[in-house]
């Protein structure tokens, strides 16, 4: 069947390298795609993903048999919805669905209705009534817009003046709405879950690195590398996370007429008290899909499908469990602020000489050159029988990159190596 993948960022090129090795995939498409994509497919920059009736039309065109939808700002515009109305099978979850990404008010009350284990919060439409609860509830305390704010919207103050400096720059812009949080402490996991609408299959486990530079400091960033598995999910905790968190996620959901199906990303908080739910996200995570598709070693297309179809029973998608992979991503200096565009990036295919797999995203090809074109650039990806093995090919091939205006972490996966080597 053809294939169409929405996005163009380094989990777009993964979902790309994943679903171009499947059998069943005749011809690939992305819209827009990057350069990395175009190594599996054909690139549609042409084609305004916005334009859900332009997307439908092509879909037709090329008789897609399946679109899958990377990014979140489709899936909340409602292209699932729209295509499906049509008659196309489209991977994702409706606009209705990806509410629980789209909206932190409604997953809390969700949470609540459905005893979903959270931090504790309330929501506020005007500024004064949210500085009276952060100055009745102290320090520290969580701050965050509601809606789509790709991570930059929260705001963890340590201090009662930084949470009111929060509330009243979230505030400037007229018809915000707030989400202040309980404050909770623990180690951060990310845990994936596919879902057809009533059941969920578990499909991994990663760690990310939000911060810009080592030792976890400076601004939040989309992400600057990851590893899977999280080893600290244990077993056990990954029991705990299915039947306290996604299972009566998706009972909810079933119960106010808006199923999911899709990807649920829960990021968790692995707290004294047992896991707990940070947020949700409702597609593959950016950078977790470049560590999560190079360790799949089934064939993603078939479990996509089942998905749409509603039905999972029997599905499963298949990791090699005894291979970890970690990614660092390479981003233009001045990231996650301004950037300088159009720097020339070479090395790659000396990159991937010892098995990496170099993952782009914010790139451009000008006749045969590579340049940077965006903020997070690059992700490099490695394999090995453990963290640490995987960390060292990784750095090993990012060292053979030749792009001086780049820069990357030095510790993506210090959690997990440090646990290696304690021997736990
Ligand atoms: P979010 O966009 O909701 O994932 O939040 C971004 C980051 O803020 C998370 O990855 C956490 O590191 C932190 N964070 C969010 N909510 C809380 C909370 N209730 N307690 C502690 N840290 C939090
Ligand atoms: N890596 C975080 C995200 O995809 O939202």
């Amino acid at each position: 069947m053809n294939i169409l993948l929405i996005g163009s960022g380094g989990r777009e090129h993964a979902l790309a390298y994943a679903l171009g090795k499947s059998p069943l995939c005749a011809r690939l498409f992305t819209a827009p795609g990057n350069p990395g994509t175009a190594r599996h497919g054909r690139n549609r920059p042409d084609l305004d993903v916005s334009d859900h009736a332009a997307v439908r039309a092509f879909c037709e065109a090329e008789r897609i048999g399946l679109v899958v939808v990377g990014p979140e700002a489709p899936l909340v515009a409602g292209l699932v919805d729209d295509l499906t109305a049509a008659g196309i099978r489209a991977f994702g979850p409706t606009r209705a669905a990806a509410r629980l990404e789209g909206s932190k008010g409604f997953t809390k009350e969700l949470c609540a209705a459905h005893g979903i284990p959270t931090a504790g919060f309330a929501r506020f439409d005007a500024l004064e009534p949210a500085l009276a609860h952060v100055r009745a509830q102290g320090a520290p305390i969580v701050v965050k817009a509601d809606g789509l704010a790709a991570g930059k919207g929260v705001t963890v103050a340590e201090t009662v003046e930084q949470a009111e400096t929060a509330l009243r720059a979230l505030f400037a812009d007229p018809g915000t709405a707030v989400v202040v949080e309980e404050c909770l402490f623990g180690e951060e996991a990310s845990f994936f879950a596919l879902c057809d609408g009533t059941r969920a299959i578990p499909i991994g486990t990663a760690q990310d690195h939000k911060r810009v530079f080592d030792g976890d400091r400076g601004p939040n960033t989309g992400g600057m590398g990851a590893y899977s598995p999280a080893a600290i999910i244990t077993p056990a905790i990954e029991r705990a996370v299915m039947d306290t968190i996604i299972a009566p996620t998706l009972a909810g959901m079933r119960a106010l007429g808006t199923p999911f199906t899709g990807i649920l990303y829960a990021g968790l908080m692995l707290t004294a008290e047992g896991p707990k739910l940070i947020e949700y996200n409702t597609r593959f995570g950016d950078p977790e899909a470049q560590v999560l598709m190079p360790r799949l070693s089934s064939d993603l297309v078939p479990a996509l499908l089942s998905a749409c179809d509603g039905d999972l029973t029997g599905t499963g998608l298949e990791f090699d469990a005894h291979r970890a992979a970690l990614t660092v991503v390479m981003a233009a200096a001045g990231y996650p602020g301004a950037v300088v565009r159009g720097s020339v990036i070479r090395g790659l295919d000396e990159a991937a000489a010892d098995g990496a797999l170099v993952f782009q995203a914010g790139t451009r090809a000008d006749g045969d050159t590579l340049l940077a074109d965006g903020g997070r650039v690059l992700a490099v990806t490695a394999l090995g029988d453990s963290v640490k093995e995987a960390q060292a090919r990784a750095y090993a091939a990012v060292a053979r990159i030749d792009w001086p205006e780049g820069f990357c972490r030095r510790d993506i996966g210090h959690r997990a190596v440090a646990r290696e080597e304690a021997g736990g």
